[in-house]
């Protein structure tokens, strides 16, 4: 009997350690974004004072800091999504300022504000009781067409280190596609079912092991806070609440470029990982296909992907800061 009753008390104690220790993994999101916004400050500071390398050392520091999240999603469940929550402090912070944004404009706009996060995480969290093989399905089947349309959209920002009249000649080309009333409604459509079978699949593979599938679960969860974000401030802050002209010049804060705008430079890690994110989601889910296919390539294939993304991700941010056309002006 005195043995029994030890043995639960000391069961509920491991229990409620282990809730503790649960609980002290979101303590590091909380460290990392204190210093992310110290870095964010550095970026501002040096580029206004000293340039060249300190700029790029600050930009650098802001951007890998979330990516140290990486280093806990192994740890345990709650370190898993301690990790994960680290990994989305860029967007998390932009899409927060972009519907309190949308907020303020008061009746459906705060609707649409509050509508945008609980029916892609609550909705999620909900889909992911779904049987079977659907959520895999919706995700793959929207999939495809967004694919093709990011890689369009990624590679029209190239063209701004050419000239920002190339990148508004491209634009305008893809924009007679993308911008049609029966394709636009169709593709935030797809965006949303991709978001919400992907949380969905987060939730329910919670339990993942191995680094490469966390690292697939945090590019998607990158992305799905990015796009919260980013769809409204194009869709709803630029185009249907400011008729603002959601041109290179939008993206990039105006004419100064991402480092010398004013409250822009928490745009640089913003940009730079969903674009990274994109690739690297890409990239691990090429892999997880080959690997069924039992292709020697998988590992290879998911790499490659990884560093075009990379040099594409380095290529748009120059841009964005001013290289090539922004600097020109023309
Ligand atoms: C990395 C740098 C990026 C920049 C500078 C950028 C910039 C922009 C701009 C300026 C627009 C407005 C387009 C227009 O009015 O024609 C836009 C729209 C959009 N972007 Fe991005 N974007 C970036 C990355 C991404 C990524 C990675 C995704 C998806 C994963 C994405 C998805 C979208 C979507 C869905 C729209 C709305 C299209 C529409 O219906 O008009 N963007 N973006």
């Amino acid at each position: 009997m005195g043995a029994t009753l030890t043995a639960t008390s000391h069961l509920n104690r491991t229990k409620v350690e282990t809730g503790i220790r649960g609980v002290l993994w979101f303590l590091y999101p909380l460290c990392v974004f204190l210093i992310y916004k110290q870095a964010l400050h550095a970026i501002s500071f040096t580029a206004a004072n000293e340039g060249g390398l300190l700029v790029v050392l600050a930009m650098a520091a802001a951007i890998g800091l979330p990516l140290t999240g990486l280093a806990i999603v192994q740890r345990s469940l709650p370190a898993a999504f301690a990790g994960y929550l680290t990994i989305v402090i860029p967007p998390l912070i932009t899409a927060t300022g972009g519907l309190l944004r949308v907020g303020e404009h008061g009746g459906y706009w705060t609707a649409l504000a509050v509508s945008v996060p609980t029916v892609v995480f609550g909705g999620g969290a909900a889909l992911s009781l779904s049987p079977g093989k659907a959520l895999v399905k919706a995700h793959r089947a929207t999939a495809l067409a967004l694919g093709i349309f990011v890689l369009a959209h990624l590679t029209n920002h190239l063209f701004a280190l050419h000239s920002l009249a190339a990148h508004k000649a491209v634009q305008d080309a893809l924009r007679v596609v993308y911008r049609n009333p029966v394709i636009e409604p169709l593709l935030i459509a797809a965006l949303i079912a991709q978001a919400l079978s992907g949380v969905a699949l987060v939730w329910r593979n919670r339990y993942r092991q191995g680094f490469l599938n966390h690292v697939q679960a945090a590019s998607g969860l990158f992305l799905t806070v990015f796009l919260c974000s980013h769809v409204t401030a194009a869709l709803v802050n630029g185009r249907a609440l400011s008729h603002t002209e959601t041109d290179f010049l939008f993206a990039s804060g105006g004419p100064a470029g991402l480092l010398h705008s004013r409250g822009a430079v928490t745009l640089i890690p913003y940009y730079f990982l969903a674009s990274v994110a994109f690739f690297t989601h890409v990239g691990g889910a090429m892999r997880r296909n080959l690997l069924r296919k039992r292709s020697p390539l998988a590992n290879r294939v998911n790499a490659g992907v990884f560093a075009l993304g990379v040099v594409v991700s380095v290529l748009i941010l120059a841009a964005l800061c001013g290289v090539g056309g922004l600097s020109r002006g023309v």
